[in-house]
């Protein structure tokens, strides 16, 4: 059997291929960056179709790039931005709108309109989420509503739905394949974690026909095969996980209590809880972390939307430095802070707070307050949302880790990491491979495909490249991060 896996990682401002080996090595990888569509304020939109390009684009320059035909590659594996919704014609393959990106908050309005206790209650019971324009339901519902004739083409089995996942399925099986996976069903706000399905009474309140949906299978499944066209022979797909959940396989998050940290334009925590699927009382979700042979690994999750984003506002809007990597040295200049915190909601606040009324802030600020401080203080704010997340998730109940796995472009940065491990009072650790994503759906298509026999196997091939104990005094620690828990009720909105 050949031995090379193909990963496809479709992610918000990416699009990227990455051929691994079986140990885990990357072979090649080619990526191009993708467009964003702000229409109006609060909506960020794709080009479906751009997507679809860009991904065969992507992997044939990455089978160029390892000289490598289609019949020496074993598996694909797919691994996607999450939520991102796409409703396209079944007959033509054609979306229908453009898609509607996770950022979008189009509609808020809709959300706090139906919200009230009680129902927040009953979908919480039912998906582990909240009532949140986040999440994929609203946005369909305001497609069938908004774009001419369509809740009746969907209502007439013409239309299809979904994330960006089935999306590439569809078009890489030519129509074949109308699936997705349970870790991106989950994100849905239409999925029951209960049933592992979708639940009718989901979609008669979000008004959302069943004919639209997706078939919902494990993340290490038959999901056909590559028209033979395409690349130039057929290479099956058994690998999906949304790209948090591939990050947590790539990062061999398998025994209850591990926890990753994705540090990209965001960050993503995800905890794996195991069997048990826990309720969270602090406002983190309820999710999955993958679902093999049928059986569901449960994990919480906490969402941050500004991490490295603060990084490139120092560079982009303020223009105080003139690279993220130069951040690390300006950090590095000052000793503290002395009391300046920079709150980055610039889109509002995500777990635990929920406010997308809350807005950035610097406070603390005096006469000797220069770049230094402020660069220090954006690249702290990333860590007090750490320990933001990581205090609900003890507030849960949960055995806090022994260490926090860590990816993504910050986690190369080794004065965020080790501010981060002073923090949260917990070693960070960063792997080898920090291209966790791509290979977590890299090793899903293995374990499809029979490459790997169990997660065990995948546990050996991960490896620790940097460990960063944590050496700040404890009273240090309680008064910083108490500053922060005094900014962050500054900014909120209630
Ligand atoms: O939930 C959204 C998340 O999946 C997006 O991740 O890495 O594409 O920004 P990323």
């Amino acid at each position: 059997m050949p031995h090379a896996i193909l990963s496809i990682d479709q992610g918000t401002t990416s699009t990227r291929a990455m051929l691994f080996d079986r140990a885990g090595k990357v072979l090649a990888r080619a990526q191009t960056e993708l467009p964003q569509h702000y229409p109006a304020d609060g909506w960020v939109e794709h080009d479906a179709l751009r997507i679809w390009q860009d991904t065969l684009a992507v992997v044939r320059d990455a089978l160029a790039g390892a000289g490598l035909a289609a019949t020496e590659i074993a598996a694909i594996g797919v691994t996607n931005q999450r939520e991102t919704t796409v409703v396209w014609d079944r007959q033509t393959g054609q979306p229908i709108h453009p898609a509607i990106v996770w950022q979008d908050r189009r509609t808020a309005a809709w959300c706090a309109a139906h919200h009230t206790p009680e129902r927040e209650q009953w979908l919480a019971d039912k998906t582990g989420l909240l009532l949140d324009p986040y999440f994929s339901a609203s946005k369909i519902a305001w497609l069938l509503d908004h774009v001419a004739g369509a809740r009746q083409r969907a209502e007439a089995g013409e239309l299809a739905f979904g994330t960006i996942d089935s999306w590439l399925i569809w078009q890489l099986t030519g129509g074949a394949v109308h699936a997705t996976d349970a870790t991106n069903a989950c994100r849905t706000l239409l999925f029951n974690l209960h049933t592992q399905d979708w639940d009718p009474e989901l979609l008669a309140f979000f008004g959302v026909p069943a004919s639209l949906l997706p078939q919902v299978q494990d993340c290490a499944a038959d999901y056909g095969s590559s028209l033979p066209e395409l690349f130039g022979a057929a290479i099956p797909i058994r690998g999906v996980a949304g790209d948090q959940q591939a990050a947590t396989v790539g990062q061999a998050c398998f025994a209850p209590g591990m926890v990753k940290s994705t540090y990209g334009t965001g960050c993503f925590m995800v905890m794996n809880t195991g069997s048990e699927m826990v309720r969270s009382r602090n406002r983190l979700i309820t999710t999955l972390a993958y679902r093999l042979d049928g059986q569901p690994t449960f994990a919480l999750e906490g969402s941050i939307f500004i991490a490295g984003a603060a990084v490139q506002w120092l560079r982009d809007a303020v223009k105080l430095i003139g690279s993220a990597a130069e951040s690390e040295k300006w950090a590095r200049e000052v000793d503290d802070t002395h009391g300046v915190y920079l709150v980055p909601a610039f889109t509002g606040l995500g777990a635990p707070y929920w406010d997308p009324q809350a807005r950035g802030a610097i406070i603390g600020l005096t006469r000797d307050s220069g770049i230094a401080v402020i660069v220090r203080a954006a690249l702290e704010s990333v860590c007090y949302q750490t320990r933001d997340l990581l205090e609900a998730m003890r507030a849960d109940g949960t055995t806090l880790p022994a260490a926090l796995r860590v990816d993504g472009g910050m986690a190369g940065n080794n004065w965020v990491m080790q501010f981060l491990a002073d923090l949260l009072d917990t070693p960070v650790e960063r792997p080898t491979i920090t291209e966790t994503t791509a290979l977590g759906a890299a090793y899903l298509a293995g374990l499809g495909i029979g490459l790997y026999a169990n997660l065990e196997e995948i546990s050996q091939l991960w490896a620790c490249q940097q460990h960063f104990s944590p050496a700040m005094a404890a009273e240090r620690r309680v008064s910083l991060y108490d500053g922060w828990v005094e900014a962050v009720s500054r900014v909120r909105s209630k």
